[in-house]
């Protein structure tokens, strides 16, 4: 099958298009034909190594000491299952599904198997497989962390500092499904992004530092790494949260936390990728809570090119890669998510 490959880190030219063997499922396993994928900021980071301050040995650990270990990258699909394991009882040839691969990867490419038990769900009818291909690696990300880590509840007040990109596009718009009152922090193009996916109010940070309007937030939810502590201490409000989703080394270690005294709280690390939680999320997307945002869509053997593109940091929503054209129809035509521009 195709598939596109790294065999080395570094810049966007690394990742090439290669012929590789088609996986056969085990019993308990879907085999899965691709139709969408995406180029994330996952992919990014396993890609070049470039990780937040202090992370970059533990990322030639994770990802491959001298080479990368999974040559094929890729976070998310959607796609329809072509066969399945002989043990295999709640998926059928022919589901259409949707998929987070999450730290496995692999989403690159024409086919991939999952165990049935593992982060798979049946496609929402209402989104197009590009569509569906963008909903998870923003989701799969801000669920956890605003539900479990930051304990969101109707009526908190939340900030989102990088509102416009995928975890930040999803995170408004589940922070407004637990019934928060939602902020988001984006530059002056993307105001009316970010607004339209439900934020009650957007700060252009081009004219105004939310840390210098004298407000204050239950939880401000940082996915670009520039809000520290120290910086929003006294934009949170007594039993606040700092969400830091691009957490430094120290951050994550819990090393400069703020005193019990404080009443205040730094939560940064990685979340668990949770079937449930991505069953949760296509509910979501099924009944229009959840929108997915669609910057640019390249086709597969593009690749390199649009993680050129992500490497920009300026992204908006999800890059997506489309797999297969002409045999199966794609795109529903139906503008269920939201197009970036
Ligand atoms: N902890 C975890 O488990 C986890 C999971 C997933 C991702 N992450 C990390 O989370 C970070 C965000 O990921 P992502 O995929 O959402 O990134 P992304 O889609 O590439 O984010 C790009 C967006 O960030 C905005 N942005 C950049 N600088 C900004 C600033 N100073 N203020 C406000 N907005 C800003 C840009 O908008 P403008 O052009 O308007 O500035 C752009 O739309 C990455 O570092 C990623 O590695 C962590």
């Amino acid at each position: 099958m195709k598939a596109m490959t790294y065999r080395q880190y570094g810049g966007p030219d690394v990742v090439t298009l290669s012929e590789v063997e088609k996986p056969t499922p085990k019993p308990n396993e879907v085999l899965i034909r691709i139709l969408a994928t995406t180029v994330t900021t996952g992919d990014f980071r396993a890609r070049s190594l470039n990780m937040p301050a202090g992370f970059r040995l533990i990322g030639r650990l994770v990802f491959g000491l001298i080479a990368p270990r999974q040559p094929i990258l890729g976070t998310e699909l959607a796609g329809i299952v072509e066969a399945v394991g002989a043990d295999v009882i709640n998926f059928n040839p022919g589901d259409e599904v949707i998929a987070f691969t999450g730290g496995a990867y692999g989403s690159h490419a024409e086919y991939r198997t999952m165990p049935e038990t593992g982060t798979i769900a049946l496609k929402p009818t209402n989104l197009s497989f590009e569509e569906a291909a963008s909903l998870s690696f923003g989701s799969m990300t801000a669920l956890p962390f605003l539900r479990d880590k930051a304990r969101i509840k109707a009526g908190d007040r939340v900030l989102v500092v990088g509102a416009s990109g995928a975890v930040g596009t999803a995170a408004v718009q589940i922070a407004r499904h637990f019934g928060a009152d939602v902020t988001g922090v984006t530059s002056t193009s993307n105001v009316k992004l970010v607004a339209a996916l439900g934020a009650h109010r957007v700060i252009d940070y081009t004219q105004t530092d939310f840390a210098m309007t004298g407000e204050t937030w239950d939880i401000i939810v940082d996915t670009t790494g520039t809000v520290a502590f120290a910086r929003c201490a006294h934009s949170l409000k007594t039993g606040g949260r700092l969400v830091a989703i691009q957490g430094s080394f120290a951050q994550t270690l819990g090393i400069g936390k703020p005193s019990k005294a404080s009443g205040k709280e730094v939560i940064a690390g990685y979340v668990p990728a949770r079937p449930d939680d991505l069953r949760y999320i296509a509910r979501l997307a099924s009944n229009g809570e959840l929108k997915p945002v669609i910057d640019r869509v390249y086709q597969l053997e593009d690749a390199a090119e649009a993680h050129a593109y992500v490497d920009t940091g300026r992204k908006r929503g999800s890059v997506v890669l489309t797999v297969a054209t002409g045999e199966f129809e794609t795109a529903t035509g139906r503008p269920a998510g939201v197009l970036a521009s």
